[in-house]
């Protein structure tokens, strides 16, 4: 080994030029690679006389520390100027948005039928799910062991003594409570969630959703029980809807109904939503019984009223013709994303 030869890969070095960052890759290798002229050198190494190593030594560890400096800065200042070249984030750029999130089924409906009561004249009133049995049983026209609680098959909180608390299984209870705590005149819509001890399926389910009516005055008859309904029924499913009624039995309204509403799918003719017969069941009413009236303070010879209930799923179901009423709490993002378009902001 020479000194010549050390001298020139310095001098080499000290030329060295690259333009990209490939070229100062190359350069690495052709000095400090494996078979590269550094390399080469510390091979040779070996090969010089014993008295000469320190000094060679010396200088080869200074080359090959000159070498990686080199190109490490070489590097540097090409990675410098690549990230000064690279374009600018821009920052009126508008950003990513947030998937909205969408209103549930349930509470659109819900509000909807709000809305229209509202406009009706009807106040919102709302009570405790977990209720006493005079409110949702007692006061409601349900005497004790009367087989008309058989209807709804209780949660029980606590059992056992005179007035249990339970899960209420209808929004009814909000009547009893209303009446209990205001004047006459009443007119209210109550939204609630209720419970029923039932065997969950596409059909029934323990927990959902009701909306309760009442109205007390002075010479509250049928017949505006009737147009009430109607005029609900034209606002949620259309002005052609028709209503009709059916006697039906409830402890608490004396007559009592079902309504149906003429089937908005295949208008009266007959199709598998309405099972063939032109008409789709959306609740119960009746005059408010006298005795209801009369527990909860209200003087039945001087005021009369009606009330009616109604399930949200269900009016949920014929609105967006769902078929299996689990979708509703499972919260499957699939099916709540449908409603996408119902947010109303
Ligand atoms: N509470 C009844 C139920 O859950 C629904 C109902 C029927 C409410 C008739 C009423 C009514 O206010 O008048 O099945």
């Amino acid at each position: 080994m020479k000194r010549e030869d050390i001298d020139k890969v310095l001098a080499e070095l000290n030329e060295l030029k690259c333009k990209t960052l490939k070229d100062v890759e190359e350069a690495r290798v052709r000095f400090l690679g494996k078979k590269g002229e550094i390399t080469a050198l510390f091979d040779e190494f070996r090969t010089v006389d014993k008295d000469l190593k320190k000094e060679f030594g010396r200088t080869l560890n200074e080359l090959k520390q000159k070498a990686q400096e080199t190109i490490d800065q070489l590097k540097g200042a090409l990675e410098d100027s690549a990230s000064q070249a690279a374009p600018k984030t821009d920052l009126s750029m508008p950003g990513d948005s947030l998937p909205l999130g969408s209103r549930h089924p349930v509470s659109i409906v819900r509000q909807e039928i709000v809305e229209i009561f509202r406009k009706f004249g009807y106040d919102v009133a709302e009570g405790p799910e977990i209720e006493d049995d005079y409110h949702v049983f007692e006061a409601l026209n349900f005497p004790p062991n009367h087989p008309a609680r058989d209807m709804q098959d209780t949660f029980f909180v606590s059992a056992g003594h005179l007035n249990p608390l339970l899960l209420r299984t209808h929004t009814s209870s909000v009547q009893v409570r209303t009446m209990e705590n205001s004047k006459v005149p009443i007119r209210v819509v109550c939204p609630g969630r209720v419970f029923r001890n039932e065997a969950i399926s596409a059909r029934a389910h323990c927990i959902f959703h009701q909306l309760e009516g009442l109205y007390i005055d002075e010479d509250v008859t049928f017949a505006d029980l009737k147009q009430a309904i109607l005029l609900f029924a034209r606002e949620m499913f259309g002005p052609q809807t028709e209503i009709r009624m059916r006697p039906s039995y409830f402890p608490f309204t004396e007559p009592s109904a079902e309504v149906d509403v003429s089937c908005n799918i295949c208008h009266g003719k007959g199709c598998n939503i309405c099972k063939g017969t032109g008409w789709l069941e959306i609740m119960g009413c009746g005059m408010v019984d006298p005795n209801v009236l009369e527990a909860s303070g209200i003087d039945s010879k001087k005021y009369s009223g009606f009330a009616f209930g109604m399930g949200l799923e269900r009016i949920a179901m014929l609105k967006w013709r769902v078929n299996d009423l689990r979708h509703y709490f499972e919260n499957d993002l699939r099916f709540l994303e449908e409603f996408n378009s119902s947010i109303e902001v």
